[in-house]
């Protein structure tokens, strides 16, 4: 059985009783320890990657109806300059082509698909532009976009917010932009000065007083270098933590390590997991 079908089959079901979807159980009579309100943000991490092709919009639709906080789309740009939902500089391992982004034309990616990577080409999908995801949801979900250098250069950044204009998403705060490249988040903020941003530091990277000093009100960390003494010192500077995760294997348990912390958003790979032990 594939990962859509399993995804189906069991959305429906945990929609309503919210039990354990994963293999690590979470203990009987755990409480909500925290407020609706201030309930840490549900980052559907490429969509929801644990039932469909990752980056794909399928993949937005069913973590747009299982109930997320935003949905997180990594970009890439083409040769001739359109942006792409896809993670990997290159096409390799999600889709049925080889070959970096960069060297294709959007018609050119559009002749591949994304594959169902754990059960091997079962489901294909193509790969979608970021308009077409916007055109899909409009504002009616939240997102939470990545943005990186294409070659060294600025390439990405006005045709990203030119987009996010013409859907008019960045009126509604709908939009939340994220980068390890603090270049391209200046960039973003000489162009959008309202919107959220988010800078990320890559594994083993983290430095504090970098974070406690950059003028960006979220830092994205990697969940092994979180610690309880820095989400307590970007805290008191009133910023908030997101957290994402390397590693399948371990992301349940360290979803639930940085939850002690009171961290403020987790790039979610298991999203009813995520739900069920933030209890929302
Ligand atoms: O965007 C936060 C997180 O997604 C960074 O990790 O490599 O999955 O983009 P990555
Ligand atoms: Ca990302």
């Amino acid at each position: 059985m594939t990962k859509y079908w399993i995804g189906c089959l069991l959305i429906p079901f945990l929609t309503l009783s919210l039990t354990s979807c994963g293999d690590m159980s979470v203990s009987e009579g755990s409480q909500p320890r925290i407020e609706k309100e201030h309930a840490p943000r549900v980052i559907a991490h490429r969509g929801a990657n644990e039932w469909y092709n990752e980056s794909t919009i399928t993949a937005y639709q069913i973590a747009a109806e299982t109930g997320v906080d935003s949905l997180e789309i990594d970009l890439r740009m083409t040769k001739d300059g359109e942006l792409i939902a896809m993670h990997d500089e290159t096409i390799d391992r999600t889709t049925n082509g080889k070959g970096k982004v960069s060297d294709y034309t959007l018609k050119e990616i559009k002749s591949f698909r994304t594959l169902e990577l754990d059960n091997s080409k079962v489901i294909t999908e193509e790969i979608p532009t970021l308009r077409e995801i916007m055109e899909t949801f409009r504002d009616t979900q939240s997102y939470y976009i990545e943005t990186r250098l294409v070659n060294g250069e600025l390439a990405m950044e006005e045709k990203l917010i030119r987009l996010l204009e013409e859907y008019q998403l960045l009126n509604e705060n709908l939009v939340t932009i994220q980068s390890f490249s603090e270049e391209s988040l200046l960039k973003i903020k000489a162009l959008a000065p309202y919107t959220e941003l988010a800078l990320l530091f890559r594994k083993g990277s983290f430095s504090l007083e970098k974070a406690r000093e950059v003028d960006f009100p979220v830092i994205g960390i990697e969940s092994t270098d979180v610690t309880q003494k820095i989400v307590n010192e970007l805290h008191k500077k009133g910023k908030e933590v997101h957290v994402y995760f390397i590693d399948k294997q371990t992301q349940k348990e360290e979803q639930q390590r940085v939850m002690e912390y009171q961290v403020d958003g987790y790039f979610t790979d298991y999203i009813h997991f995520t739900k069920e032990i933030l209890a929302i």
